[in-house]
């Protein structure tokens, strides 16, 4: 078959959709305060779906700092990578505050969080190693994993008998390869919500010897009492050997970062293939992130806030009986029985008709028959956003039951 024509073919159910669905949301042309609406088509979407749980990509000071070294250094500094002409004060003044706040020896500065933590997976592993990983991992880790030449074994979504069992296999193979074992989870599970069962991960490090990756995108800022982390947040930190995560979702921006002991942060300087042979990270990221983790640090009120919210919106949609799954965080997912095929029109009517915007999650995301729309609180919802959305859910619900979705006509606007 033409690659074309197969490409086509395998668009799965959005994809199939995306005629009807054509156009992206843009952000409305205001002046200072944008809040947790975009545009589309002109017209004002709340939207659930934004990287920015404490609302710090709309703060002031976030704002100016931003603007001041853009305007200072523009998007072009520094020109090259890090170990080359890509490092500055700034650069080190950041790895040093995030390795004081999450409690590590050192840190090292990341482009991207997704090719960081691919490559990271690929610098610290060699063939003689085993991976054990949680099944839901992000698609950065299973990538990363793609490039491991080694065994690696999957354990059921925060199964620690199953991860006990992989890790006695992993064992008998490095007893013979002379390799080590790492296990990878997450913090904070971006669909469901659920925290990986980081304390009890490392209590196993009692009966078997491995080193521990933890991918806390979602944790980081919005889990434990300082924002530190779910490490944090189930007081085992210190037992997460090698903590990971973003700027792109508590810090509203763009970059990442890895903590861990000294020895090997300097072997990830020297050896990480999409640091060394990439441009680092520009000057106004730089200089901005070190501003968010100032705000991060100094105003736990956007914490609290961003949790009440949560709570709210959490516990008025399981008021309404809305399935929301385990989660623990503020990452909603509420849970429907729908086929797939009817995921967009839902999200269309719920764009067109009731002014709302949520991820929809759909097969081959997770199985046949379920949808989750997925919903983010920030810091910058209000009440009545919720009571605005859970009623409209409420509305989606009685049509979806009503097969409302089905006929092929509907919601093509
Ligand atoms: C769990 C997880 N890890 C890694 C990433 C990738 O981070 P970045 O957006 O910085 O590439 C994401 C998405 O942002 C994520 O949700």
């Amino acid at each position: 078959m033409d690659l074309f024509e197969k490409l086509l073919q395998n668009r799965g159910p959005l994809g199939k959709h995306s005629k009807m669905a054509h156009g992206y949301l843009t952000f409305p042309k205001l002046e200072g305060e944008i809040g947790p609406y975009m545009e589309f088509k002109g017209k004002k979407i709340l939207n659930w779906s934004l990287n920015n749980y404490l609302g710090l990509a709309n703060h002031p000071e976030v704002r100016k700092v931003d603007a001041d070294a853009s305007a200072q250094f523009g998007l072009g500094y520094p020109m090259g990578a890090r170990m080359m002409s890509g490092n500055s004060d700034y650069h080190e003044q950041l790895e040093a505050e995030l390795s004081e706040f999450v409690g590590k020896e050192a840190t090292y500065l990341l482009n991207f969080g997704y090719q960081g933590i691919m490559s990271a997976i690929d610098c610290l592993l060699d063939r003689h190693d085993v991976v054990v990983y949680d099944a839901e991992s992000h698609a950065c880790i299973l990538d990363g994993l793609r490039m491991h030449i080694g065994k690696r074994f999957v354990f059921a979504h925060n199964d620690i008998a199953g991860l006990e069992k992989q890790l006695q296999r992993a064992n008998k193979i490095v007893e013979e390869t002379g390799g080590s074992i790492m296990v990878i989870t997450e913090g904070v599970f971006g669909m469901s919500g659920n925290q990986g069962k980081l304390k009890e991960i490392v209590e196993l490090k009692d009966r078997y010897s491995f080193r521990l990756l933890v991918d806390d995108a979602h944790g980081f800022g919005t889990m434990g009492k300082t924002g530190a982390g779910t490490g944090e947040a189930q007081g085992c930190q210190d037992g997460i050997d090698i903590y990971f995560s973003t700027f792109a979702k508590s810090m509203a921006s763009i970059g990442a970062f890895i903590s861990s002991d000294e020895q090997v942060i300097d072997y990830l300087r020297y050896n990480m293939r999409s640091q060394i042979f990439a441009k680092s990270l520009p000057m106004p990221l730089v200089i901005g992130a070190l501003k968010r983790l100032e705000l991060l640090r100094t105003k736990p009120e956007l914490k609290d806030r961003l949790w009440e919210i949560c709570t709210k919106l959490q516990s008025s949609l399981r008021e309404k009986g809305f399935n929301i799954g385990t989660t623990s965080s503020p990452v909603t997912p509420v849970i429907l029985k729908c086929d797939e095929n009817q995921v967009a029109k839902l999200a269309i009517d719920l764009r067109e008709n009731y002014r709302l915007f949520c991820s929809p999650v759909c097969y081959p995301v997770i199985p046949k028959g379920l949808i989750i729309l997925r919903l983010i609180p920030t810091a910058l919802h209000t009440e009545s956003d919720i009571e605005i959305t859970v009623k409209a859910l409420e509305e989606i619900y009685v049509k979806l039951r009503n097969n409302e979705y089905i006929s092929s006509e509907y919601a093509v606007l």
